[in-house]
This record gives C-alpha cells, structure tokens and sequence, in this order.
C-alpha cells in the first residue's frame, strides 16, 4: 500500500521553553479537578511512553530506505524527544504539589519492561503504532476545537496545542514505518485493543489518585468527569468513529486529512517561540 502522508511535510522539532509556573496552579483547567487532572494523568504517561514509542522506530532504522521516510523518522525522533523532556518538567510540577507520580509511573515504566523483554521488535512497533493513532485523533479535536482546553490557564493550553501539533505532523511516521518493515494488520488491532485498555486504566488511575490527593474522589465531581468524557458530545465520545476507522483494512492515518488544522495552528508556534 502507497502512503498517503503528504509529501511535502516538514517534521522539524520546534524548541520550547515553556517555563512553565512554579508553583503550578492546583486546578489550572477552568478551575476543575476532573479536567485539570484528566490532562495532568496523561502527562504522567508521556516521558516513558514517548520514549518507548523512539526505542520501537529505531529498532528498523537501518531497514527503511527511502530517504524522505529517513528524513520523518528523524523529526519524528527529534519531536518525541521534546516532548517527553517538557513533560518531565511538567511531572516535576505536579510532584511539588503533592501527587506520587512515582507511584503512577511505575506500572508504566514495568510493563515497558516487560514489552521490551518479551514481545518482537515488529509487536512493540505495533504498540506504538496504535498509540500514535491514539494521540493523533486527540491531538486534532484539540487543535480543531478549543472548548476541550477553553479555561486553561494560556501556559497549560500552549504546552498541550504545541503537543498536538507536533503530535499531528508526524501522526503516520510509525505507521509508514511499520507498513514498510511488517504490514500485519491483525498485529496492529491486537496492538490497539491492549493499548485502549491500559490508556484507558492508567489515565482514569492517575486521574482518581490526584483527585483523591486533594479530596475531592467524590461521585458528583467523577459523574461530572465522565459526562464530560463519554456523555452525548463528550470528548472521547466525538472520537470513537475516528477511532474505530484504526480497525479498517487499508486504513491509512492521513485519511484523516486534517493537514489544513495542522497549518492554521504551526503559525502560532512558528520558530520555537511561543507567542
Ligand atoms: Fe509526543
Ligand atoms: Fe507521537
């Protein structure tokens, strides 16, 4: 199968120094636990995820030929790195104010473990595959609609646009890769299937031992979270026909062409500098 991803795109780390505040505000989403700290579980994920997904990639390097997919996979590396860098700085914050995030991490960094151990180079390429179609489709309903961040404080919502935008340029590297080197698609929905599980768990764990932190795990702030996540319109909820086309045979991630979002929001973070 040909790519579909365009072949003009530029995949070029942009370098952010988000400062991000310190001490950062407790509740910094619209002043609301759920969705401040729904936002802070997935970060938590990040440093260690975002490594795995570069450790996969690397693993076939050296087997991809074409030069513009050499020349992705560098960008893709280069962005990755980044990222789990600014989320490290990022954790360090919400560990000033009190959460274990060493305890949070430390399911995640044993099952990388784990998956590096035991699992083919071709299976974990296929985790991060799936992963990557996870942050792609995330990525584009923050960019294309801003009520998701709409209350956050503008460092938070800077941090996480940035995010999203990188996330979208190199959405399809990982999969052009695997296409390349394996192509097996009942790997990749086997792949996803375990992924969706264990996001699923690791953000809604992360999400009630913060909640819990700052005592308010009651049911009317988890009932309001889970409306706003699954309810009629809720954010996942407006993903999951996005996210079932990932089961699709021939699916391709620029079949979701949302390369004109991707270029009304690179301007805002054009040169490194956060404007
Ligand atoms: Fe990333
Ligand atoms: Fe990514």
């Amino acid at each position: 199968m040909n790519s579909l991803t365009p072949r003009d795109l530029k995949i070029v780390p942009r370098r952010m120094d988000f400062a991000l505040p310190d001490p950062l505000l407790r509740h910094w989403h619209s002043n609301d636990p759920f969705k401040t700290h729904f936002f802070n579980a997935m970060s938590v994920l990040f440093p260690d995820g975002e490594r795995y997904f570069i450790d996969s990639v690397r693993l076939f390097r050296d087997r991809i030929d074409d030069p513009s997919l050499q020349e992705q996979i560098r960008g893709f590396i280069g962005q990755e790195g980044h990222h789990s860098r600014e989320h490290v700085e990022y954790n360090d914050r919400l560990r000033a104010l009190g959460y274990d995030i060493d305890q949070l991490e430390m399911p995640v960094k044993k099952r990388i473990r784990f998956v590096q151990k035991q699992f083919t180079a071709e299976r974990q390429l296929a985790g991060t595959v799936a992963m990557e179609h996870f942050t792609a489709i995330l990525a584009d309903a923050l960019l294309r609609e801003p009520q998701w961040l709409e209350g956050a404080i503008p460092e938070m919502k800077q941090i996480w646009r940035w995010h999203a935008l990188e996330e979208t340029e190199h959405k399809a590297v990982a999969f052009d890769v695997y296409m390349q080197v394996c192509g097996d698609r009942d790997l990749l929905r086997k792949a996803m299937r375990q992924a969706t599980f264990f996001f699923l768990k690791d953000v809604t764990l992360g999400t009630w031992h913060m909640l819990r932190r700052d005592g308010c795990a009651n049911i009317g702030t988890w009932a309001r979270g889970m409306r706003w996540l699954w309810g009629r319109d809720g954010f996942f909820t407006r993903l999951i026909p996005v996210y079932r086309d990932f089961y699709r045979d021939g699916f391709h991630p620029w079949q979701h062409d949302n390369s004109e979002v991707m270029r009304m929001n690179a301007a805002e973070f054009a040169d490194g500098l956060v404007r």
